[in-house]
């Protein structure tokens, strides 16, 4: 007796998805099967370029080509995904952390510095974290475990690359800086114990840089750089 309405139902939804204009990620997310979900990709959707990052971004210090559900939609369903980072001459990719996985990092010609700030014990999340920090050399790699505070610097007058895979295709990346100075002034004062005046908060947060930097006053004086970060 109800199948009028749920033949009326079934229709209504089809023209919705018409109407609606899916994306390809959308469709992907939707399809029952791998099998459907294969069926909606042409043979040139299981390519990604990394090479056609933003290379401009160089300028300043360096960039990231990421694959994600969004960017490269044939990792739907597969529970991958990956960056490769370009880092300019001092190079800086600034503390960040990945809410949605963790990273197996592998710097790929040449060394690159880590440094990774691990969770405190649950039983005292006030503690001052665990910092590992490494040098990394071409080939050799690390993780950095889901939601920890990481950064990495290219010490070297070179651009050095490297690849960053996770187990899933949703990674995103948190600023740290940018996540904590965008809490109200008054909130973020007496969160450092009132050592800034809003004058002073209201500086840092404008000065924060973008996501990759170039880095260190003293790789600038070796790489002869100016010593003044363009921002
Ligand atoms: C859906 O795509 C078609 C063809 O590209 C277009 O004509 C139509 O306006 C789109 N509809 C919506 C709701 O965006
Ligand atoms: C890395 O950690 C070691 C041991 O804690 C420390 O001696 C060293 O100064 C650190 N290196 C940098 C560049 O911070
Ligand atoms: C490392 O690889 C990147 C990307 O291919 C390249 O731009 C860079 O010149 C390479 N650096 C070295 C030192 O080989």
């Amino acid at each position: 007796m109800f199948r009028p309405l749920i033949r009326i139902v079934i229709i209504s939804c089809s023209v919705i998805a018409t109407a609606i204009n899916l994306s390809l990620t959308q469709q992907l997310i939707l399809a029952p099967s791998r099998n459907a979900r294969y069926a909606l990709l042409k043979d040139e959707d299981f390519l990604f370029d990394f090479g056609k990052g933003p290379s401009s971004e160089l300028s300043t210090g360096g960039y990231l080509a990421e694959a994600t559900s969004e960017t490269f939609p044939a990792l739907v369903g597969q529970g991958v995904g990956m960056a490769v980072g370009i880092l300019g001459p001092c190079g800086f990719n600034t503390p960040h952390t990945h809410v949605g996985g963790s990273e197996f990092f592998i710097a790929l010609n040449g060394t690159i510095h880590s440094y990774l700030a691990l969770e405190p014990p649950p039983i005292n999340s006030g503690a001052t974290p665990r910092v590992i920090n490494h040098t990394i050399n071409a080939l050799q790699a690390t993780i950095f475990p889901q939601g920890s505070t990481h950064m990495q610097i290219n010490p070297s007058c070179e651009i050095r690359a490297f690849v960053a895979s996770f187990g899933t295709d949703d990674f995103g990346r948190t600023q740290q800086f940018e996540a904590l100075f965008s809490i109200p002034d008054d909130v973020l004062q007496d969160s450092l114990g009132n050592t800034l005046s809003p004058s002073q908060i209201d500086n840092i947060r404008q000065k924060i840089p973008s996501p990759v930097m170039k880095s260190i006053n003293q790789c600038r004086v070796v790489c002869g750089m100016p010593l003044h970060p363009e921002h």
